[in-house]
């Protein structure tokens, strides 16, 4: 199979963990006999720097004309005092809505060799086995006018939390399509004792739980979602809730799994192509010490062979092996525990390699 896809490293670790990732994918092509071809775009605040602008047109043409997107991360501390047109996440949502990439697909899963890594007990994460399905195009981040202004007489601001009911359906619909293969059961997450968006959001789950008899729906409000998924996170199958508590409680669930850096995504359209990237930022205090866990990129290129390409195979391989090499003891500082072999993202990289 031939395949080309287009990566953006974008800033700070999203250089050195993107790197890792495509090591592995040719180390894949290589076993498999397919060959994967790259191309490299700009975004983010090297972007900024070099170009004006945080996401060049080139880098958008990029995409749409490739099979899948590698992204690694965008942003740090040297672009922070920028006027908001010219920031790095600007960057990040616009190739979003560019490719319209309506939900993003976050698997929280348990590494039993990474139970220590994690500060909630053993008991609490022992086989969690959730998928996040995070609204990505609409809401909060989005809607307009997101400003400062003036009421009366005193500064004020106001952002906008927007969605049209199309959008809320086609992301619940997903979220009920991957339940099916799954346990069975879908959590909306909402705000519905407060926002009217969240009272729409909630018809919507009904509505399409209709269509999926074999599913079971039950809504839970987001104060509480926050609370459960540290209480007791194996009661969740799939979640799925719009963009900002997705954001949110996304990052409270890469606790489970003992790192930041051990979480992929993939975020998906109806059209394709998809693009797939680790859960965390660019981790500036970080950079430049090849020491970031690249397994979450790792593990999104296995989504990608999955998702994008149909190569379960190639995908459980690369799996397979992030496993083995756990098992083995290799740790990155992150996830690092005493008794364990220290290795850095390179030499991480080359285990993954290895094993495949
Ligand atoms: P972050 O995810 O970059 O880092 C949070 C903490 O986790 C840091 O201590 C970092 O060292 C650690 N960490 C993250 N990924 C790691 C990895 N692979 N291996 C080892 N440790 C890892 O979030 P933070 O610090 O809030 O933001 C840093 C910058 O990244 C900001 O400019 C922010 O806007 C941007 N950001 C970008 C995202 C993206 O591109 N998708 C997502 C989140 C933040
Ligand atoms: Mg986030």
């Amino acid at each position: 199979m031939k395949k080309h896809i287009a990566v953006l490293p974008g800033d700070g670790i999203g250089k050195e963990v993107t790197r890792g990732a495509i090591e592995v994918l040719r180390a894949i092509g290589e076993r498999f006999g397919h060959h994967f071809s790259f191309s490299y775009g700009e975004i983010g605040g090297g972007a900024v720097d070099e170009l004006g602008t945080p996401l060049p047109d080139e880098t958008i043409e990029l995409c749409k004309n490739s099979d899948a997107v590698l992204l690694g991360a965008v942003g740090g501390p040297k672009w922070d005092r920028l006027p908001v047109h010219l920031r790095p996440e600007k960057g990040l949502l616009k190739i979003r809505k560019e490719l319209d990439l309506y939900a993003n697909l976050r698997p929280t899963n348990y590494y039993s060799s990474l139970a220590d890594a994690s500060p909630l007990k053993k008991e609490i994460i022992e086989e969690v086995d959730l998928l996040m399905v995070r609204e990505l195009t609409g809401g909060l981040y989005f809607g307009k006018p997101s400003e400062r202004v003036e009421r009366d007489g005193s500064d004020a601001v106001v952002d906008t939390l927007f969605y049209q009911k199309e959008e809320m359906v086609r992301v619940i619909k997903l979220a009920f399509e991957l339940a099916r293969n799954r346990s069975g059961k879908v959590t909306s997450v909402d705000k519905a004792n407060v926002l009217e968006s969240s009272r729409m959001w909630r018809e919507v789950a009904e509505e399409v739980a209709k269509e999926f008899p074999d599913v079971a729906l039950e809504h839970m409000l987001v104060d509480n979602a926050a609370m459960q998924m540290v209480r007791n996170p194996k009661q969740f199958d799939v979640v799925v809730t719009e963009n900002m508590f997705g954001d949110i409680l996304s990052d409270e669930a890469s606790v489970l799994t003992g790192s930041l850096g051990m979480l992929p995504s993939a975020s998906i359209s109806e059209k394709g192509p998809y693009l797939y990237e680790p859960i965390h930022g660019s981790a500036p205090d970080i950079a430049g010490q090849n020491i970031a866990n690249p397994l979450a990129t790792i593990l999104s290129v296995a989504m990608m062979l999955r998702l994008s390409f149909g190569l379960e195979k190639e995908a459980e391989a690369v799996e397979t092996a992030v496993n083995e090499v756990l098992n083995s003891g290799f740790r990155t500082r992150d996830i690092g525990s005493p008794g364990k072999k220290m290795v850095t993202t390179t030499e991480m990289v080359e285990e993954v390699k290895a094993t495949i």
